[in-house]
């Protein structure tokens, strides 16, 4: 499916929950947020049937995120069924990695190896001050069973001014020995209402610090549908990406429909939720119906970030915690 800017629009982030376990202070507040109660969440027999109908009309890559998606107890009977629908080959997870360590053979058998781990710091101590709970052990434990099982894995660090900025080069430099993408992100306002005016490390601001570093550093060639800038450092055996999250320079070429715990389709990260799927699934109607709806939502999709925030009514960007959007 194309949508009215001609871009092909071929892959779904699926939050499963908007629950963690963390408290990420870039993503909710030390309390946490009002989270929907279980009813609310899109089952996972729904989820499959979303996924089937998005099928048909040519998706073939699906994210699940959160919240933590290994917080929902079905979660491995939706990777099952998700594994047995052809068109979706490339099943992709993003977890913080407290709760995923007993899985990892089963993973294994569903061939579901795609994994990012959200890692901002190398620092027991601050990787402890910015999630607000003391599971960096755990989380680097994770890390090592994965690249011990050939899992391919991707880290994900928020750069935050004064806070970890000075993390980025050690983190940079796992990508020397483990072949693994160390992804920067800009901080973004999507923090429950934590706070909201961010103090940007832009990605320029980090492109700068990993070059004054990695002298002999190349950009290499993006692929469709990319929101990290690539880089690459010789000798490394993963690359390191840069990923503009908050100055959205990727729109143009942006290749995917979000779909939160409660059904609410964005069509943009920076939208506030164009239509629910789920009341309009549990209305009765039929697949094709479904699909027709899809067809129409990508065609409302808003030329860039910017665009898509102009177009919100409520709430503020800052007011939604990232943790019910789906990263
Ligand atoms: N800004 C930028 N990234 C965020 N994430 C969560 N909240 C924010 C935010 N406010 C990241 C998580 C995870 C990914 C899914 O999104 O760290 O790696
Ligand atoms: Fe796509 Fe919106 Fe993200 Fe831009 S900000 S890449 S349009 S989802």
């Amino acid at each position: 499916m194309t949508d009215s800017f001609d871009r092909t629009i071929d892959y779904v982030r699926i939050a499963v929950t908007d629950r963690c376990n963390l408290r990420c202070f870039y993503c909710m507040p030390a309390e946490g947020i009002p989270y929907e109660p279980k009813a609310h969440l899109l089952s996972y027999e729904e989820i499959t049937r979303l996924l089937q109908v998005l099928g048909t009309l040519g998706f073939r890559k699906v994210r699940f995120t959160g919240g933590e998606p290994f917080l929902r107890k079905d979660f491995m009977q939706l990777l099952e069924n998700t594994a047995g629908i052809d068109d979706f080959k490339s099943i992709h997870i993003t977890s913080n990695g407290t709760l995923l360590q007993r899985h990892i053979p089963r993973l294994k058998e569903l061939g579901i190896t795609k994994i990012n781990l959200s890692i901002d710091s190398l620092d027991k101590a601050r990787f402890q001050k910015i999630t607000r709970r003391d599971d960096f052990e755990k989380v680097m434990q994770t890390f090592h069973m994965l690249v011990d099982n050939g899992f391919k894995i991707k880290l994900n660090a928020v750069i935050m001014k004064g806070i970890n900025t000075q993390d980025i080069i050690p983190l940079a430099e796992l990508a020397k020995d483990y072949p693994v993408d160390v992804r920067f992100i800009e901080e973004m306002p999507f923090n429950g209402g934590y706070k909201e005016n961010l103090e940007m490390y832009s990605a320029r601001d980090i492109y700068a610090d990993l070059k004054a570093h990695f002298s002999d550093m190349e950009k290499l060639p993006g692929k469709h549908g990319d929101t990290a800038s690539l880089l690459s450092v010789p000798g490394y055996k993963g690359n390191i990406g840069v990923i503009a999250a908050f100055s959205r320079t990727f729109c143009n070429t942006c290749n995917r429909l979000r779909i939160s715990s409660k059904g609410e389709i964005k069509s943009c990260l920076y939208d506030d939720g164009v239509f629910n799927i789920r009341d309009f699934m549990r209305s009765g109607v039929t697949d094709l119906e479904l699909a027709d709806k899809f067809r129409e939502l990508i065609q409302l999709k808003p030329k860039d970030g910017f665009e898509a925030e102009k177009l919100r009514k409520a709430p503020k960007a800052a007011m939604q915690s990232m943790s019910s959007i789906g990263g």
